[in-house]
């Protein structure tokens, strides 16, 4: 028996749910780090254009396919191209979706860990000890793994409740939350004495630093930030009303995106010189760096910095949780739809497959040799073959898919609610997606592959 299809019940649910798949960790260490490394106020000029430019037309590309479909991601691209090659397409989202989804809880997990760590006191200490208690962990058999249980265990029982009342409320609960959280600290941040120099780092612009890399960095960043070509995008699209404004939603949830990342720029900046410290990039930035700033930082004040430690690594879960909802539905949707299962097994299922993965890619970073090979952890090649290679070449593939394979009138129909919207920007969204889109998806894919 085939459950019956859900969709999003409130306009201000929906974006809060498809904004909550994009905002993740992706937002709160990796844009500051490469805003501050690029050039600040210039990288956020170049990163909005290529939000605005490439972003947004394949966001609506997946929109469009999602609402079309009104199905999971792989259906969704077999109705929309008659059952031929492109299906293939959709299928390869689903993939991606499932396989970060593995390696993703186990970060996501490493919050968790350091919400409780904190509230404890346990990363109270000098540099050595926060770095040694960091690369103790996450190299430990079993606690990892147990909070990367407890998340995808949270994540599930979300998703049991469909998309109304476990995904839209709680996302209605979790984004609101999270911005609470994010300005709260923003502004311990920025009262620090010295915080001014990491506004200046994050805002003061610096053309000289915007190379080719700032550029490939700003497109490449823009897409997996707004979880592009990963099916999330799509599954959610799936819920939407027939009615729905995709231009709007897609510049909506962009901006939403775009807002908390550069918050995020502002809470950590001028936190890390106000104690000179100049931030790191990855794992080692939000697991040892930011604790020590922290603790340097609120040194006279130890519950201040504890309360704003708790804070950050919740807010920190808060965003994984909501983008692990997200991937976590990509494959539920798909094992509901194409093995008629009930909601309650298909995301049992999803859950113990990423657990499955998740195990693995976690005990990769102890020294058990089997779990490197080629020069790196089981979890750097699932972090490098969906981020790397599956991402652009999904993006890329949905951009011929929609640009050149549907017919223009069908995307026309959806783009404008069946002509009972505006379409003058339409010529425009569809020349992107034919030329500009894929181009700059190519330039990004074969620079890191290291061609040029
Ligand atoms: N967009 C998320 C972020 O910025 O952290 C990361 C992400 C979420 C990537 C979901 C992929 C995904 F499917």
């Amino acid at each position: 028996m085939m459950e019956k299809r859900g969709n999003f019940g409130t306009e201000l649910g929906m974006i809060l749910a498809t904004a909550g798949g994009a905002v993740g960790l992706g937002n709160v260490w990796r844009f500051p780090y490469m805003t501050g490394e690029n050039g600040g106020a210039a990288f956020i000029l170049v990163y909005i254009c290529c939000v605005l430019m490439l972003g947004i037309p394949c966001m609506l590309s997946e929109f469009i396919i999602g609402r079309h479909g009104a199905s999971n991601t792989y259906r969704a691209y077999s109705l929309l191209s008659g059952g031929n090659a492109w299906k293939y397409v959709g299928l390869l989202g689903v993939a991606t979706g499932f396989l970060i989804m593995g390696y993703y809880a186990v970060v996501s997990g490493w919050c968790l860990q350091y919400v409780y760590a904190s509230f404890f006191g346990e990363i109270t200490g000098n540099a050595d000890f926060v770095n040694h208690y960091f690369a103790e962990f996450s190299s430990d058999p079993w606690r990892p793994v147990i909070w990367t249980l407890a998340i995808l265990v949270i994540t599930c029982l979300v998703i049991v409740n469909g998309v109304r009342s476990g995904i839209e409320r709680t996302s209605k609960m979790l984004m609101p939350t999270l911005f609470i959280l994010l300005l709260v600290i923003v502004v311990a941040s920025c009262l620090l004495p010295g915080g001014e120099r990491g506004m200046e780092f994050l805002f003061k612009p610096d053309f000289t630093k915007l190379d080719s890399d700032a550029f490939l960095g700003a497109l490449g960043q823009s897409f997996y930030s707004l979880s592009i070509a990963m099916g999330c995008i799509c599954t959610y699209a799936s819920y939407f009303k027939r009615q729905t404004n995709l231009l709007k939603s897609a510049l909506q949830v962009s901006l939403l995106d775009t807002l908390i990342a550069v918050l995020a720029g502002l809470m950590i900046f001028p936190a890390a010189f106000s104690v000179g410290v100049n931030p790191g990039s990855g794992p080692s930035l939000v697991f040892v760096t930011l604790p020590n700033v922290f603790n340097q930082a609120f040194a006279a004040v130890p519950l201040v910095g504890m309360l704003v430690s708790v804070f950050f690594y919740a807010l920190l879960s808060l965003a994984a949780i909501t983008s692990l909802m997200s991937l976590h539905e990509v494959s539920t949707a798909f094992l509901i739809e194409e093995l008629h299962i009930t909601r309650r097994t298909a995301a049992t299922f999803v859950t113990a497959g990423s657990l499955f993965i998740g195990i693995f890619c976690s005990l990769s970073f102890s020294d058990i040799p089997w779990l490197s090979f080629g020069g790196r952890t089981l979890f750097d090649w699932f972090d490098f073959v969906t981020g790397q290679i599956f991402l652009p070449v999904g993006g890329f593939l949905t951009c011929l898919f929609i640009g050149w394979a549907v017919p223009r009138k069908l995307v026309r129909d959806e783009f404008t609610n069946w002509g009972t919207v505006s379409c003058r920007v339409f010529g425009v969204y569809l020349f992107f997606v034919r030329y500009v889109c894929p181009t700059a998806i190519l330039a990004v894919f074969l620079h890191q592959l290291g061609v040029f």
